[in-house]
């Protein structure tokens, strides 16, 4: 097992591209390394002819996958967005790991970024010494991937400011980025595309402009639609991450995952299942992404300092956290919810006891 902490993914998945490449025998775009059938194989799961057995990345409505992947065949750019936690830079990785065989050109949108980091920069010392050449210029991963004909992901567009924002424009528009220091520009080549994405929870973001709106199809992740599929998400995410942490402890009991993500839900849907009673949702966003770090935490801290098997005294800390993030007002309504339904279970007797004594 390698020794970094987690593995991009065309790495951890080698195996799988490798089996759906052999028998991929449709045709690909230009410089792509899969056709856009092995690329939703890839990104949903399935069996091959061979009987080789791919592991699903998303768990969800195909039909968003397949417009994702279309997308990128296009001259479009690709926007992922959706509230916190529903898998958008995890698609979002997913998709150049299977296309362009590499997910690493990167760019963290923040309010920081600047058009350097977009586009290139340069290297002072060689710039002092024998002035603009092509040797001092740093290139951004943008410019890689326009080299390469390669995918290039920007991470939470709309942290970054908007007149820098606009600098895409004319690289998803023209497919060109004019260097004007050295009187020359690098030109996209085929098979280069970009995948960002957004969520439309945070405060403080800088909406996109419309011309740059324009340049980009969006494909929107929702919430998983029924618990079913959100408590199936959590259980295989949960057992990798397990597994690549090495944590000393089982798999969770199902029945402790259904507990975490129907709390999850109710409090997200403001009420509960049955649909008999409302109860108030608290700030927090409560994702899927939220229920996996619950159930984690909780088995680490089974593992390490109880017998290894996840409780309910493991999960209620996490549960906590999770809920609360505004320490006035979400107190209030995590109570009101302790209170009046999982009091009244007979079979959450032990949670609400842990959650109790917790608070
Ligand atoms: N539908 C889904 N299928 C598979 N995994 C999912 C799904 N929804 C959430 N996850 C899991 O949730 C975790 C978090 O997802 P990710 O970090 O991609 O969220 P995000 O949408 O980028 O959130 P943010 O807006 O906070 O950046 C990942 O480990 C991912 O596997
Ligand atoms: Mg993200």
């Amino acid at each position: 097992m390698s020794n970094v902490l987690r593995q991009h993914a065309e790495q951890q998945f080698a195996e799988e591209l490798d089996a759906l490449q052999k028998v991929d025998d449709r045709q690909r775009p230009a410089n792509w390394k899969l056709s856009p059938w092995a690329v939703l194989t890839y990104l949903m799961g399935g069996k091959l002819a061979n009987g080789f057995e791919v592991s699903p990345k998303y768990i969800g409505n195909s039909r968003l996958m397949e417009i994702a992947v279309s997308t990128l065949a296009t001259d479009r750019a690709l926007l992922l967005y959706g509230v916190p936690g529903t898998a958008k830079s995890w698609v979002s990785e997913h998709l150049a790991a299977a296309v362009s065989g590499d997910s690493t050109m990167l760019i963290q949108g923040t309010a920081g970024t600047s058009e350097e980091q977009l586009r290139y920069g340069w290297n002072y010392a060689e710039l002092l010494a024998h002035g603009p050449s092509e040797k001092a210029l740093v290139p951004s991963p943008l410019v890689h991937a326009m080299r390469l004909g390669k995918i290039a992901r920007v991470e939470e567009l709309t942290r970054i400011p908007a007149d820098v924002q606009d600098t895409l424009i004319t690289v998803l528009s023209e497919k060109t980025l004019p260097i004007p220091e050295l009187g020359s520009e690098v030109q996209a080549v085929r098979g280069f595309s970009v995948i960002a994405t957004a969520n439309n929870r945070d405060k403080g973001v800088n909406e996109l402009s419309s011309a740059l709106k324009r340049r980009f199809n969006t494909v929107v992740l929702p919430v998983p639609a029924s618990e079913a599929e959100e408590v199936q998400i959590v259980v295989k995410r949960v057992s990798e991450l397990g597994r690549a942490l090495a944590l000393p402890a089982e798999p969770p009991a199902l029945q402790e995952v259904r507990r975490v993500v129907q709390i999850f839900r109710e409090l997200r849907n403001g009420q509960t299942e049955d649909g008999k009673t409302r109860i108030k949702s608290p700030t927090s966003t409560l994702s899927t992404a939220e229920a996996i770090s619950v159930i984690n935490s909780g088995m680490a801290l089974a593992g390490h300092f109880g017998d290894g098997v996840l409780r309910s005294a493991d999960v209620a800390s996490g549960l906590i956290g999770a809920v609360i993030k505004d320490p006035v007002q979400d107190q209030v309504v995590w109570k009101e919810y302790l209170e009046t339904v999982v009091k009244e279970r007979t079979d959450w007797k032990d949670l609400y006891r842990a959650c109790r004594e917790q608070l």
